[in-house]
């Protein structure tokens, strides 16, 4: 397709917006498909009323109870199933699991441990992803009070992004994966005088145990590619332009079938004078997108605490609220650490995790 323009345009996306104007992208499939950039005199975040279900949405994590071990579902479709997983130390009881509903990447929100595999022993700490790929058994032992964002695959493995120009070893290099360590599980097996001799399995949703006479980790080697791994955020190298807003493809950490994983991080901000600063307003139109805030300072948002959630469905231009616009003129980089989730199938929402919605929240691009 031909690239064709009316009225005021710019030769740039994200750049030399004229004054008084706010830029909206319209593109299809994330970032990667056809695209154009309107000028509007307004951001098209300017509602005054919604009337139906298509509302962003806001959660507070932190409000939930602190259910020990269980998969408490916030987010879900045929694809994916975002889950609050709490594992607190006192009485904590180690249990060995094993997912065939599909492959499961647990975001460390909070806390320290080791988690047992089949493959070996994977230390982790707050800022961990560990990637538990399908029917791998594995058992957490937190040494500090554990918050898991859970990102559960139901449809594909998590694979590594494309990362086409920017070159093989761009934004993490695989060598940065933390490989797991059978010789010292089995030396923390030992010392700690630990047997797990039941396996709790979840297929569709629905556990079943299998109890053993023995330990079920009591691998004596492997070979091959498929295993756990954990990668730390602090290993993730942002990718940024010091001339231009590069889209948020960019932080793209895990894609799977139906849904990809990305990961803001602390990063400077553009010094092009010309160039926009806060996320272009846009419209997602085949992706629900879910951003999990984990540390640092919100600027693109009002009244943000670490462990919140959005989620704003396709179907709606959402961007930066405009204390944010008017915030980022002084800064010169960004301090959040969020995760975020695009998912292709539309998202639902677990009815337990609409207790803690902040109904209010479509109020928040409003000019107070
Ligand atoms: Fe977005």
């Amino acid at each position: 397709m031909h690239q064709y323009s009316q009225g005021k345009f710019t030769t740039q996306g994200h750049k030399g917006i004229p004054d008084g104007h706010f830029e909206e992208e319209q593109g299809r499939k994330g970032f990667f498909g056809p695209v154009s950039h309107l000028i509007k005199p307004e951001p098209s975040t300017r509602w005054t009323r919604i009337d139906g279900p298509l509302k962003p949405h806001l959660f507070d994590t932190v409000e939930m109870p602190k259910a020990s071990g269980q998969w408490q579902r916030l987010l879900f479709n045929r694809d994916i199933g975002i889950y609050n997983i709490s594992l607190p130390v006192k009485d904590f009881k180690p249990e060995a699991l094993r997912n065939a509903d599909g492959d499961t990447l647990f975001f460390v929100h909070g806390g320290r441990g080791q988690v047992f595999t089949e493959y070996g022993l994977i230390p982790y700490e707050k800022g961990h992803y560990v990637n538990i790929p399908k029917c791998v058994t594995y058992a957490f032992q937190p040494s500090e009070d554990t918050t898991l964002l859970t990102i559960e695959s139901r449809t594909s493995q998590f694979r590594e992004p494309d990362r086409g120009i920017a070159g093989r070893n761009a934004f993490y290099d695989l060598a940065a994966l933390l490989k797991p360590n059978l010789k010292l599980q089995h030396s923390q097996k030992k010392q700690q005088n630990l047997s797990f001799e039941v396996v709790k399995v979840k297929r569709e949703d629905i556990w079943t145990t299998f109890s053993y006479a023995a330990c079920v980790f009591d691998t004596a080697g492997w070979k091959g590619d498929f295993f756990p791994f954990a990668l730390h955020i602090r290993d993730l190298m942002p990718i940024v332009s010091a001339r231009v807003h590069l889209p948020p493809s960019i932080h793209t950490t895990f894609v799977t079938n139906g849904f990809v994983v990305c990961t803001f991080l602390p990063r400077p901000l553009e010094t092009d004078t010309d160039a926009l600063k806060v996320p272009f307003y846009h419209q997602n139109i085949d992706y629900d997108e879910v951003l999990f805030y984990h540390d640092g300072d919100f600027f693109s948002r009002d009244n943000l605490h670490a462990g919140m959630m959005t989620l704003h469905p396709a179907g709606f231009p959402h961007g930066p609220h405009p204390k944010a616009v008017q915030a980022v003129a002084k800064k010169t980089h960004t301090d959040e650490v969020a995760v975020m989730i695009d998912s292709w199938n539309q998202l639902h929402i677990d009815p337990q995790f609409e207790k803690f919605e902040l109904k209010d929240y479509w109020k928040s691009w409003m000019k107070k």
